[in-house]
């Protein structure tokens, strides 16, 4: 990849950001109102589930948001990302995990999507070695993701396959409340 085309790709996901922050995302419409500013642990409540509009998410792009203070890629993938990530054997990976609570087992493709389908991938976007942020949008080695930290580089399934990063990126608790809408906690 050029660096032209690197630059589009952190320029992209930082779109997305500031998408939703615009109103993509809607913290829990029915817990807000009960917010007690006094109460922390109503304010916990409150910011333990977000719903995510997806509907205006095209093949391809990555959606970044923020959940309970990290960064969230939400990523509808394209026939050929869930070609590349179909194609490996769980004992090819670096770590056999899916590091799936929706979802616990072995790190199978299957296993990693939110979808029977494999079109859309959730995951947090720490890097499991010291948690910088990976860039997203098909890079680094392997058609995932590229945490330029240390050189790390993960599938199109967010599996770990070369450099520190010990462990595949981690999924959120996450699920499908209509067509549109992704629920995180
Ligand atoms: S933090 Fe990602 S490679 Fe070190």
């Amino acid at each position: 990849m050029s660096h032209a085309e690197d630059h589009d790709s952190s320029r992209r996901d930082f779109l997305y950001y500031a998408t939703a922050g615009a109103g993509a995302v809607t913290a829990g419409a029915m817990v807000w109102p009960l917010v007690d500013q006094m109460n922390p642990s109503a304010d916990v409540q409150a910011l333990s589930s977000i719903r995510v509009d997806v509907a205006s998410v095209v093949e391809g792009q990555q959606l970044t948001v923020k959940f309970l203070g990290k960064p969230v890629f939400i990523r509808k993938r394209t026939p050929e990302d869930i070609e590349l990530a179909r194609d490996w054997d769980v004992d090819q990976l670096r770590d056999p995990d899916s590091r799936n609570p929706n979802k616990p087992g072995p790190a199978t493709d299957a296993n990693r999507t939110l979808d029977d389908a494999g079109t859309w991938l959730v995951m947090i976007g720490v890097c499991t070695h010291l948690g910088c942020v990976p860039i997203g949008n098909q890079s680094g080695d392997f058609g995932g993701w590229f945490c330029p930290c240390h050189g790390s580089h993960y599938d199109s399934a967010g599996r770990i396959h070369k450099g520190p990063a010990p462990e595949n990126l981690h999924i959120p608790v996450a699920s499908f409340v209509d067509e549109t809408t992704i629920q995180l906690g």
